[in-house]
């Protein structure tokens, strides 16, 4: 009897304790469905907003917008002197890049963005072994990996202030592609990797390297999507400008693969789990609209291409000219 008594408060002790440790936290559906992405609007309310990110591109819905020129990139093709911190934040690997020097900061402006943006930090999403990764899909179709570089409007001092504001935040989003040969430029981050399994952990990186290393060849940066949504984890502000490059970055399945095989997530139920699949599926668009920059491709994907539709204008015009053939 009293060993009875014993196991059930033994069991209502450790449902506190697991209650306790889900609510308020999030998590993607690799983890625990009941904390992933359908649930995060109940811990923070816009999650369930109208302009919410990521999203699908659909190119041949896009408008052209003429004002969209290059982006100034400012620092980005400079080795920063401090040093830079990889964190294995619990959700994702993130490289921290604040605490430069002003005249060190790091900037983008221009093609259309109003203001000075100030790089605060990059980092990743990815899926696993079989599966592609990328929040932001460009026809349905979903990559195995996207970086996002996180900006903040210079005009404030922190992000939480820069969170208040719409146009707060820049969001430079960087798709994926796998390839045959290694991107060597992804080695220091990769084999950082390793010293950061699990939560918290940090590693300094022995050298710092220009971030234009990370991206596609700068000439090709021109071609770009742009559109207002949000950040893509709770607290989901709606305060981002988002720019999608259409160049995806190459990078081999070995290397794709220590992402999602060296890395642990914030540990939410019991075991410790690989961190994998941590993105977020695509958002409704509702009423807004995408926006290509000047050089961007605003055709393809799942649409009749100009020759169809000529062939189906003639035959149709044909059935008309022989009238009574399409009268009942
Ligand atoms: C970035 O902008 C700040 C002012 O907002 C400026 O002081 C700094 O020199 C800029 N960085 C680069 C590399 O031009
Ligand atoms: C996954 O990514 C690969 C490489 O980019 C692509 O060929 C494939 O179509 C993608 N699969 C899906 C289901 O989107
Ligand atoms: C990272 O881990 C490797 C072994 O995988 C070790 O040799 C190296 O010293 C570690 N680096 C740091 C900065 O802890
Ligand atoms: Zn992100």
């Amino acid at each position: 009897m009293r060993i009875l008594a014993l196991l059930g408060i033994t069991f209502v002790t450790l449902l506190v304790v697991i209650h306790a440790g889900t609510a308020g936290t999030w998590c993607y559906d690799s983890q625990d469905p009941k904390c992933g992405p359908l649930h995060w609007k109940d811990i923070a309310s816009h999650c369930g907003g109208q302009n919410q990110s990521p999203i699908n591109i659909v190119r041949r819905k896009a408008q052209r917008d003429k004002n969209l020129e290059d982006i100034l990139f400012e620092g980005y093709d400079q080795a920063p002197t401090g040093r830079w911190r990889l964190l294995n934040d619990g959700h994702t690997v993130v490289m921290n890049l604040d605490g430069a020097s002003t005249a060190e900061q790091i900037n983008i402006t221009r093609g259309g963005l109003d203001d000075v943006y100030r790089a605060l930090q990059f980092h990743f999403h990815w899926g696993d072994l079989n599966r592609n990764g990328s929040e932001h899909t460009i026809d349905g179709k979903q990559y195995p990996m996207e970086l996002h570089i996180v900006h903040m409007n210079a005009k404030y001092k922190t992000l939480n202030e820069a969170k208040g504001h719409p146009n707060g935040v820049a969001v430079l989003s960087f798709l994926f592609k796998a390839s045959d040969a290694d991107n060597t430029n992804y080695n220091t981050i990769i084999a950082g990797l390793k010293n950061i399994s699990r939560p918290e952990e940090y590693v300094d990186l022995a050298s710092t390297f220009p971030l234009s290393n990370l991206l596609p060849n700068m000439a090709l940066l021109s071609k770009y999507y742009r559109y207002k949504g949000s950040l893509t984890t709770p607290t989901c502000d709606e305060v981002v400008v988002w720019t999608v490059f259409e160049e995806p970055i190459p990078i081999s399945k070995p290397q794709l693969n220590a992402f999602a095989s060296t890395l642990y997530f914030k540990t939410i139920g019991v075991a410790p789990l690989k961190m994998s699949n941590n993105f977020r599926p695509p958002q409704p668009l509702n009423s807004r609209k995408i926006f290509a920059s000047r050089d961007a491709t605003i055709s393809g994907g799942p649409s009749l291409a100009d020759s169809q539709i000529f062939l189906l204008v003639l035959a149709c015009t044909a059935g008309w000219l022989s009238g009574p053939f399409w009268l009942p």
